[in-house]
């Protein structure tokens, strides 16, 4: 019998995100702040009468055999040995090349959704090695809310998720790939030592934090900044609309700005709307579970 399952795959900001050298398997040491938000894509997940095949439909930058659905799909049945037909069907609401982590959290809920429908009871641990190799950050949107990471994404210590802030996300509009900014960074900054390099113990504890007390950085921000100066420009307009806290997610291109209450969050979107390049994605930072 074909069954269904409909699924939300939410984004993530990095309030944080330091990131270390280049190891020897080419991924680089990071030590980040993940934090789920409203923003979403949705997918439906169903199961197919005729075995082996794979169907994938939406619109992305790639094609379909490089997504995360296929490569999820693929990491899947090597673990399972599953061998009924998969469809899944995304409708995209987070922006690509945005570090927003939409690849990965499609990834993350698709697995799960497989999971259920091919009734295979993966245990954490084994979903979270698939996800790992599917992408970096597709450990995080398995447990989603927010979490402090480490290691190349694979290690996620899950935090309190907070509910009395809120997030304006921007988009501006164009994309900057992953590999791209991770080899900019290798390039503009070989020798991170006089970087700031706040413990786990003291992100965690500084999560707790109002806002605008937040040590938080990106070490991605300045170097991906000078390329792009839209990005410097939008973090500065939304401190001037009242944001606790700005800064730049993942490797870029989004920004996001951190308000104390919502009302505020409208009254900077209205102010800001038509000034700048660029599309503004309203996200509310609430917790999310899987
Ligand atoms: O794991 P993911 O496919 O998201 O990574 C995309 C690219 O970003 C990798 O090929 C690698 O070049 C870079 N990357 C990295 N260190 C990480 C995560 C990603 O160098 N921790």
């Amino acid at each position: 019998m074909e069954k269904a399952v409909r699924a939300l795959a939410p984004a993530k900001i990095n309030l944080h995100l330091r990131v270390y050298g280049r190891r020897r398997d080419g991924f680089h040491g990071l030590r980040s702040i993940f934090q789920a938000v409203s923003l979403a894509d949705e997918i439906i997940v169903r199961s197919l009468k005729e075995t082996e095949r794979i169907e994938i439909d939406g619109v992305f930058d790639c094609p379909p055999e490089k997504t995360t659905f296929y490569k999820a799909a693929q990491a899947f049945r090597r673990t399972t040995g599953e061998r009924g037909g998969i469809s899944v069907s995304v409708t995209k609401s987070i922006p690509q090349g945005a570090g927003l982590g939409g690849g990965s959290s499609d990834a993350a809920a698709f697995l799960r959704a497989l999971d259920g429908l091919f009734e295979t009871r993966l245990d954490e641990v084994t979903l979270a090695r698939l996800g790992a190799e599917v992408g970096s950050d597709v450990p995080f949107f398995l447990k989603g809310g927010a979490a402090l990471v480490t290691g190349r994404g694979e290690t996620v210590e899950a935090l309190e998720p907070r509910e009395d802030f809120f997030g304006l996300v921007v988009f501006p509009g164009f994309p900057v790939s992953t590999a791209g900014a991770f080899a900019l960074l290798d390039r503009e900054r070989p020798d991170d030592r006089d970087e700031a390099d706040p413990t786990s113990e003291e992100l965690s504890l500084a999560y707790r934090m109002r806002p605008s007390a937040w040590p938080f950085a990106n070490s991605f921000e300045p170097h991906v900044g000078r390329a792009h100066p839209e990005i410097p420009w939008w973090r500065e307009a939304l401190l001037g609309e009242g944001a606790a806290f700005a800064g730049m997610t993942g490797s870029g291109s989004t920004i996001f700005g951190i308000f104390d209450d919502a009302d505020r969050v409208r009254s900077a979107k209205a102010a800001l709307e038509g000034r700048g390049r660029g599309n503004f994605l309203m996200a509310s930072i609430i917790p999310l579970a899987p």
